[in-house]
């Protein structure tokens, strides 16, 4: 069956909110194919785009990828220079075709160790979005899950200090200092490549999320794999702890 077919199959009463992506195996796709990593990730963008496109064609709300993690500093610098370069000239190549497509896009995620110009391009050509009310695309950039809960308990206690907030810390508040205040949180996280793993992804916000696997490297995943996880998410029996 091909994805249109899939998507007139969902039912548009229990989509999953906020899809959340690690896209796993572009080095893994690379070797596979006698090439260069760089040219793994050249080709995760192509699946980058493909995953969006369907993702507006089925009326997501919100969708988070992993684009950079606080940890993929560790790689090579050739390569950490490299994804750097990727991910903003896809952002800038992009932008018209997303701004058209009703996406309003932000980048989540630290902003330390990222030049101050790399920001502010980020910033302002993601601010041309920010009227859309289609998909919400968050491209995590820079992110670490522990390093935003950290970010959210230091803004939470310099605001205690200033007397801007008196209460007790609740899990409302907590939310409200995260990277995604006034998302909701992730019903359904999809790796890819075999690995099961959440690896400091969105560890507040995936408390309940569903989880779904595949084998399939990232530049290979397919429209159809995506909706399949969609129609999987809405077969599972969620219990938020009750019986
Ligand atoms: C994981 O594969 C992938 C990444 C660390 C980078 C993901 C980035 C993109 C797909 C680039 C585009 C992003 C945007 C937003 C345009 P891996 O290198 O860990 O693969 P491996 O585990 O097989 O080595």
């Amino acid at each position: 069956m091909n994805y249109k077919e899939l998507i007139t199959k969902l039912d548009k009463s229990n989509m999953p909110r906020h899809i959340a992506i690690i896209m796993d195996g572009n080095g893994r796709w690379a070797k596979k194919h006698k090439t260069k990593r760089i040219n793994g990730h050249k080709e995760g963008v192509k699946a980058v785009r493909r995953i969006v496109e369907t993702a507006v064609e089925a009326g997501a709300e919100y969708l988070t990828i992993y684009a950079f993690s606080t940890e993929n500093w560790r790689r090579s610098k050739t390569e950490v220079s490299y994804l750097l370069k990727l991910i903003m000239d896809s952002l800038v190549k992009e932008i018209d075709e997303l701004i058209k497509n009703n996406v309003n896009i932000r980048f989540i995620g630290s902003k330390e160790k990222l030049d101050e110009s790399y920001n502010k391009r980020v910033m302002e050509t993601c601010k041309k979005s920010w009227k859309n009310t289609g998909l919400h695309l968050n491209v995590a950039m820079n992110y670490g899950g522990r390093k935003e809960l950290l970010d959210a308990f230091n803004s939470i206690l310099a605001d205690v200090c200033s007397g801007k907030l008196d209460t007790e810390i609740t899990e409302k508040i907590v939310s409200d200092y995260l990277y995604t205040a006034g998302m909701p949180e992730v019903d359904l996280v999809i790796r890819t490549s075999g690995e099961e793993r959440l690896s400091n992804f969105l560890i507040w916000q995936s408390a309940y999320a569903e989880f779904w696997f595949t084998q399939t490297l990232w530049p290979d995943f397919s429209r159809e794999e995506f909706i399949q996880a969609m129609l999987d998410f809405q077969q599972r029996k969620r219990r938020f702890g009750e019986r």
